[in-house]
C-alpha cells in the first residue's frame, strides 16, 4: 500500500510574530535549519511515495513552494488552501493527492522524535504526550490501548494526553469523508473545521485509532518553544564547529555561509545561512538567514530573517 505524507503548512504563525511577518513559520530556523527541514528529514525515513505540502496563498505560500521545488531529493508537491478555515480544512485540500493511500499527517510546525517508518507501516496511530495542562491542545481519552474520544482544546480535559500533531491513518477514505461532512455541514469548533472532530467521527464509525506516546515533541509554537526546541535538538544532534577567531561553546549550529568573526558563539546558538556576526556574544539564541548582529549580547533571542541588530558593548 502506498504512503502519502501530508504536511499542513498554511498557518499564519500568529504567536511567532513579528518573525512570521517576513518568514513562513515552517521556514524559521531551529538548530541550524528550517523547522520544515527537520520534519522532512524525519518523514523521509518512512519512505513515502509522495509528500504533500499544504500552503496558503500569497508571499508565504510562494516561499514554501520555492523551498519545496528546491528539495529535489524528495517527492514533494504543493496544494493550495485558499482560506484559513482550520487544520481539518487544510488536510482536506490534500484529498485528491492522497487518493486511497495510507496517510501520515505531520503538522508543519511540529518536530517529533518518533519511529515514523514503523507508525506508517500498519494500523492507525495518533501521537500523544502527557502534559500538565492540555487545554491548548487536542486531548485524547485512552482506554485499553485505544483512543475512545478526542476533543479539541476542551475547557475541562478528561485526561492529560495532548495530541502532538502526528497522525498515521490507514483508512484515509473515511478520514476525507469525515472532513468533507464537517465542511458541508458547516460544523466548526472554535470557528474552524477541525481535524480532531473528523477523527472523533472516525472513532464513532468504529475505526480503531491507537495512541502513540511520543517522547520528544517540539511544537515550535511561540518564541519560547522555538528556543526550547533549538536547545534540545542541538543537544541531541549538533556537530562540532570551529571557526578561526571565534570562541565556540558547543553545542551550536553555524551555517557554512555565515560570516562570524571576533565573537563568542554558544551554547545553543544557531546561526543561519548568510548571517553576519561581529564582536558579539550569542547564547541560547537563533539568528535567521541573512541577519546581521554587531556589538551585541544575545541571550534567549530570536533574530528574524535579514534583521539588523547593532548594540554597544
Ligand atoms: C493543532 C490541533 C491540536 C493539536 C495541536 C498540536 O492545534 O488542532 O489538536 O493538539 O495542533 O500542536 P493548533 O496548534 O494548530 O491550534
Amino acid at each position: 500500500m502506498s504512503l502519502v505524507v501530508v504536511i499542513p503548512a498554511a498557518g499564519a504563525g500568529t504567536r511567532l510574530k513579528p518573525h512570521t511577518d517576513t518568514t513562513p513559520k515552517p521556514l524559521l530556523a531551529v538548530a541550524g535549519k528550517p523547522i520544515l527541514a527537520h520534519i522532512l528529514e524525519r518523514v523521509a525515513a518512512a519512505r513515502p511515495d509522495r509528500i504533500v505540502l499544504v500552503v496558503g496563498p500569497g508571499a508565504h505560500g510562494d516561499r514554501l513552494r520555492a523551498y519545496a521545488a528546491a528539495r529535489r531529493d524528495l517527492p514533494i508537491t504543493c496544494v493550495l488552501q485558499e482560506s484559513p478555515l482550520g487544520l481539518g480544512h487544510s488536510v482536506l485540500q490534500a484529498r485528491s493527492a492522497v487518493g486511497n493511500a495510507r496517510v501520515l499527517i505531520v503538522l508543519g510546525d511540529t518536530i517529533v522524535e518518533a519511529p515514523l517508518d514503523r507508525l506508517a507501516a500498519e494500523g492507525s496511530w495518533i501521537g500523544v504526550k502527557e502534559v500538565d495542562d492540555p487545554r491548548r491542545f487536542g486531548v485524547a481519552t485512552v482506554r485499553d490501548g485505544r483512543i475512545t474520544a478526542l476533543a479539541e482544546k476542551p475547557e475541562r480535559p478528561e485526561t492529560n494526553w495532548a495530541v502532538v500533531g502526528l497522525y498515521a491513518i490507514r483508512n484515509s477514505g473515511l478520514l476525507f469523508e469525515s472532513l468533507e461532512l464537517l465542511e458541508r455541514a458547516g460544523a466548526r469548533t472554535r470557528g474552524e473545521i477541525q481535524l480532531t472532530d473528523a477523527l472523533q467521527r472516525m472513532i464513532e464509525q468504529g475505526e480503531e485509532l491507537r495512541p502513540f506516546p511520543v517522547k520528544g515533541w517540539y511544537d515550535c509554537g511561540n518564541t519560547e518553544a522555538l528556543l526550547d526546541a533549538n536547545r534540545a535538538l542541538l543537544d541531541a544532534h549538533a556537530e562540532p564547529v570551529s571557526r578561526e577567531g571565534v570562541v565556540v561553546v558547543p553545542p551550536v549550529a553555524v551555517d557554512a555561509t555565515a560570516d562570524v568573526r571576533d565573537s563568542e558563539i554558544g551554547p545553543h546558538a544557531s546561526i543561519g545561512p548568510g548571517a553576519t556576526v561581529r564582536r558579539s556574544v550569542i547564547r541560547h539564541s537563533i539568528v535567521n538567514e541573512g541577519a546581521t548582529v554587531e556589538d551585541a549580547l544575545l541571550d534567549h533571542a530570536v533574530i528574524g530573517e535579514n534583521q539588523v541588530i547593532r548594540g554597544s558593548r
